[in-house]
């Protein structure tokens, strides 16, 4: 791909999260926003008007009508697969957000698609582009914090019942596919695994939904990952909380112990040496975006077209993505097993 044009970019799903990749696009040197897509006319016409582009509300026009060379998946979960092979089909790039889908076998599919169509998947984790994640990722990749023993990640926040009575797709099982650990927990999930590199020995984990009369979805869960590294991981999240208290993640090594929470960490080795890592000062405006959602999309996006670009290879593949994704519906298979309703 040369480095000379600007590669044109559409935006798939103009709601709450579309702003950090509309803001990315449109400040990137490399990108051009073409197209805005949502089935809601009126949320692609605010998008266009505010950040540029021709407005859809099929995405299939657009894909048939732009020449684009990459799409943002900003939609519901269960549109996640189906829309990125379409792309795919078209010989399209695709960077979908979390999760890949509501089940293993449509992001495996996603998958397979994106290597047979020869274009690049890419799946936001954001987190993993905090300074806090990078600093403790290093530690224990460079030997310094020694074996992980054990690890634990920790997620109350609130989601309160007009969250998901606004939302015609949120608190479902066949639309979003669960609560709190597809959709809040998940980030929590990614970067424990990512952080201790390690395949899944075993879970035993129950869910419950405690707190959302209007849902049937967890908001809820908690439980114990074994990976085959010898790693323990124990988790808790839910939703019932009176605000979003900043998730936290603790690991228990050889050498020391660290602890991240939103973009701040701190190790402490046993030698009583220290790290700290804080967040950049200087940030993008996202305008609406939530404090929660993190600043470093446009890290993850610029990765990514670096990587279009032949710069470096792309970091969060579909692959690396599918690791996560797999954790996450064996903690479904078995944690719906043990729901209260
Ligand atoms: N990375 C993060 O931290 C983070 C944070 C929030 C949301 N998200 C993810 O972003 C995605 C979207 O979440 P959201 O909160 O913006 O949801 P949302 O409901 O606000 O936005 C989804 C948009 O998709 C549109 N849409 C639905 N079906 C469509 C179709 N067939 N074609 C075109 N448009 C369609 C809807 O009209 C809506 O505007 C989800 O995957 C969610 O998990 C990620």
């Amino acid at each position: 791909m040369s480095e000379n044009k600007k590669l044109k970019v559409g935006v798939i799903g103009c709601g709450r999260i579309s702003v950090m990749h509309l803001v990315s696009v449109v400040s990137l040197e490399e990108t051009e926003l073409v197209a805005c897509c949502d089935i809601d006319r009126a949320k692609a016409e605010a998008a266009a008007k505010e950040y540029g582009g021709r407005v859809y509300t099929s995405y299939e026009e657009m894909l048939e009508r732009e020449e684009l060379d990459a799409v943002h998946i900003c939609l519901p979960h269960y549109l996640h697969s189906k829309v990125a092979i379409a792309a795919f089909e078209k010989g399209i790039h695709v960077l979908t957000e979390k999760p890949m889908d509501i089940d293993l076998e449509s992001a495996e599919l996603a998958v397979k698609r994106a290597k047979e169509c020869g274009v690049q998947f890419g799946v936001i984790f954001q987190c993993r582009y905090n300074n806090s994640a990078k600093l403790v990722k290093d530690a224990v990749t460079s030997g310094r914090l020694g074996k992980v023993i054990s690890a634990r990640s920790t997620l109350t926040w609130s989601r309160p019942d007009n969250y998901y009575s606004d939302s015609d797709w949120k608190g479902t099982w066949d639309k979003e596919g669960g609560g709190v650990v597809i959709d809040q927990a998940i980030h929590s999930f990614d970067l424990v695994r990512w952080v201790v590199d390690g395949e899944v020995e075993s879970i035993s984990c129950s869910m419950a939904n405690r707190g959302h009369e209007a849902v049937a979805v967890e908001d809820s869960a908690e439980g114990l990952i074994t990976f085959t590294n010898g790693v323990k991981y124990g988790f808790y999240c839910m939703n019932n909380y009176g605000c979003d208290e900043p998730i936290e993640i603790r690991l228990y090594c050889e050498n020391g112990k660290a602890v991240f929470t939103y973009d701040d960490a701190y190790i402490t080795y046993n030698d009583g040496t220290k790290e700290e890592a804080h967040p950049d000062m200087v940030h993008l405006n996202y305008g609406g975006g939530k404090d929660y959602w993190g600043l470093h999309h446009i890290r993850q996006i610029r990765q990514f077209y670096d990587a279009l670009l032949g710069r470096e290879p792309l970091e969060i593949t579909g692959e690396e993505a599918l690791k996560t994704h797999r954790m996450i519906m064996e903690v479904y298979n078995i944690g719906k097993k043990t729901m209260n309703k």
